[in-house]
């Protein structure tokens, strides 16, 4: 009797705590989530206006931070419906309700950085491209934020030594690129490993990005890179965010 009161207490416990417990877990897989798909979403508004950008007839292109935010707000409510503009009122964890602002300040500040490359007259391809925006504004936002946050590869596709995946990466990148993960829909890969929460969204080369890591492979595209011979579909990386469990 004593210890099936004790048995159906401890249920009980189980039963208040448990989903409690779940869901702080939840929470931080899910601000990971945000997080990689503001990033991606801010890669899209640079890769919106490239040709803009890459206008050799124009000075003063007006792609200011602001407008810039403007723009990433409207892609990032397409794809995660959340309002940036009324985070508090959205239901997003409150740790991407503190964190979300802090990566679009980064990449604003990103933005900012590079005016006077964007608003340079007389030639056309700058250096200033969605990969370019990523690689600057993880590394501004893991700065300030100590949250740990890149753009990554594969090494076969790696350009930027920054972005090379480290183990748990590395096996991440292979899931992603099985040929029945989803192309669409944003589907992370999470884990937790020791005290963090790993949580990665796979970048898949899409037609604008053959330009550059299309073929024929081997080839100089105009970034100054050797072409890596990828077609449409093809997995070409992830944006990698590493969380405190607590
Ligand atoms: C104008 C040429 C160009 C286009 C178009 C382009 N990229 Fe890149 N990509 C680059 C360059 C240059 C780098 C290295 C950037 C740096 O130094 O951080 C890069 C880096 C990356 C990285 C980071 C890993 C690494 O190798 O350093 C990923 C992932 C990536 N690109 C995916 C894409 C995807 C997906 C698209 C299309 C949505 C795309 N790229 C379009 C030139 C391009």
């Amino acid at each position: 009797m004593i210890r099936k009161r004790f048995l159906s207490a401890v249920f009980v416990l189980i039963a208040l705590v448990g989903p409690v417990l779940a869901f702080a877990g939840d929470d931080v897989v899910e601000t990971g989530r945000l997080l990689a798909i503001l990033l991606d979403a801010g890669r899209g508004a640079v890769a919106a206006n490239q040709p803009l950008i890459n206008d050799a007839n124009k000075g003063d292109k007006g792609f200011t931070p602001d407008v810039f935010a403007k723009q990433l707000a409207e892609k990032f409510k397409a794809r995660a419906n959340v309002d940036l503009g009324n985070l508090k009122g959205s239901g997003v964890p409150e740790l991407a309700q503190k964190l979300l602002p802090e990566l679009v300040e980064a990449a604003k500040q990103t933005v900012a950085n590079n005016q006077d490359t964007i608003n340079k007259a007389g030639v056309a391809y700058k250096g200033f491209t969605p990969a370019h925006f990523g690689t600057q504004t993880a590394s501004l936002f893991s700065a300030k934020s100590k949250i740990y946050m890149k753009q990554t590869t594969t090494d076969e596709l790696l350009r930027n030594p920054k972005n090379k995946a480290d183990a748990f990466e590395s096996g991440m990148m292979k899931k992603f690129g099985e040929s029945g993960y989803p192309r669409q829909g944003d589907k992370i890969g999470s884990e937790t490993v020791g005290g963090d929460v790993r949580v990665m969204l796979p970048l898949f080369y899409g037609k604008g990005c053959l330009g550059c890591h299309g073929g024929p492979k081997g080839e100089t595209d105009v970034s100054g890179y050797k072409k890596e011979g990828a077609k449409e579909g093809d997995l070409g990386g992830a944006v990698s965010v590493k969380l405190p469990a607590k």
